[in-house]
């Protein structure tokens, strides 16, 4: 009995990728003869292999576009606004990789939505409590994230929050603008100043050490920080102190959150938290909305619990216009920018597209979050 051997040939023309399953003897002549392919007249198969597909949940850089045409098929919510929950389950259906932000929630239904051909989901972000990492996991899908690209421009907007937040930034800027400006006055829109001070930091990660290493040249007093682990070498090399978190609060003249939402963190800057603050404390949050009871927060800057508090981030995002906090004059509202200089964004989106080909193509990710 004769046996036919086959063998496997993928080629790639333009952006097309082609596979031929052709008896062994052809596929030698066929390796003899490159160009000659379709006159052979030996029976072959040929199967047009489509691109991976990836599906982009906003619109992004034209260089991050670029890298992921090149080598997948690439369909999009084209706008600066957040793609719609149902666009983005027709969508994900059937894709090999999606790029998505942070203001798109992926849980089971997306995952079920999308079926067994996704593989990678990049997002453009550090933070990754939008992700349910435990479905994700299951299925065996890699995560991309995009971490350090973001830490110096995030760390420079806290430094900025901080400053806007306690030398009263915006509401000097108002009342310059509306009249309320009638002359220099000895102890108008005064301040905490730093000069002296002890800055708690809680999370004393990349963003929270970037944050202490710019904050030391105001001439602070004490650096501490309350962090789940350790961090011995880079707390010395930057002059902090590890502390709990009880100590943290009753100590420091500025609190900033730096840490990341998790179980742990969430809502733990609650009314029993802001009652052990100093009631001249500023509280500086960067992080992420959830790790603060936002009621508890209200509570204390109305009653004076705390002196004031700057905010990047909040619960919900977009915060809306008629929110008590949006009412209190100690209270400075940033819509989510701490990363947002042209530097990093660009780089995020990069790397997020760089995340989605390396793990398409089977490589190690720039970034893969692996927990
Ligand atoms: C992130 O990447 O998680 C930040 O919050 C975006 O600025």
């Amino acid at each position: 009995m004769n046996t036919i051997r086959f063998v496997n040939l993928c080629l790639q023309s333009g952006s097309n990728y082609y596979r031929y399953i052709l008896p062994a003897r052809t596929g030698l002549q066929f390796f003899n003869k490159p160009f000659a392919l379709s006159q052979h007249s030996t029976r072959f198969y040929s199967e047009k292999m489509s691109k991976p597909k990836v599906y982009v949940t906003r619109a992004i850089t034209t260089e991050a576009m670029n890298i992921l045409e090149e080598f997948c098929e690439v369909s999009s919510w084209p706008e600066p606004d957040p793609v719609s929950r149902d666009v983005l389950l027709e969508n994900v259906s059937g894709k090999d990789a999606l790029f998505c932000l942070l203001t798109d929630r992926i849980d089971k239904e997306v995952l079920d939505k999308a079926g067994p051909n996704l593989k990678i989901i990049a997002t453009m972000s550090v933070g990754y409590d939008h992700l349910d990492v435990n479905e994700i996991k299951k299925r065996n899908i890699k995560i991309g994230y995009t971490p350090d690209v973001l830490t110096d421009a995030t760390a420079e907007l806290t430094v900025a929050l901080l400053l806007a937040t306690s030398r009263r930034l915006l509401e000097a800027n108002e009342e310059a603008r509306n009249g309320g400006w009638k002359a220099w006055s000895p102890f108008w829109l005064c301040g905490p100043g730093l000069n002296g001070a002890t800055v708690g930091i809680v999370g004393f990660g990349r963003i929270g050490q970037e944050v202490a290493k710019r904050l030391k040249p105001f001439n602070i007093k004490r650096l501490i920080y309350h962090n789940r682990s350790e961090k011995a070498k880079e707390a010395k090399e930057i002059g902090a102190t590890r502390v709990n978190l009880e100590e943290l609060l009753a100590e420091s003249d500025f609190v900033i959150a730096t840490c990341a939402l998790t179980p742990e963190t969430k809502e733990m800057f609650n009314d029993c938290a802001f009652k052990k603050m100093k009631p001249t404390a500023v509280f500086i949050n960067t992080s992420r909305g959830g790790v603060v009871h936002q009621e508890s927060l209200v509570r204390a800057l109305t009653h004076k619990t705390i002196w004031g508090a700057g905010l990047d981030v909040m619960t919900p995002e977009p915060l809306p216009v008629d929110d008590p906090l949006f009412k209190l004059k100690n209270c400075v509202i940033l819509p989510h920018i701490g990363s947002a200089t042209i530097e990093a964004r660009s780089t995020m989106a990069m790397l997020t597209a760089k995340n989605i080909l390396a793990g398409l193509k089977g490589e190690n990710m720039p970034a893969e979050l692996k927990i």
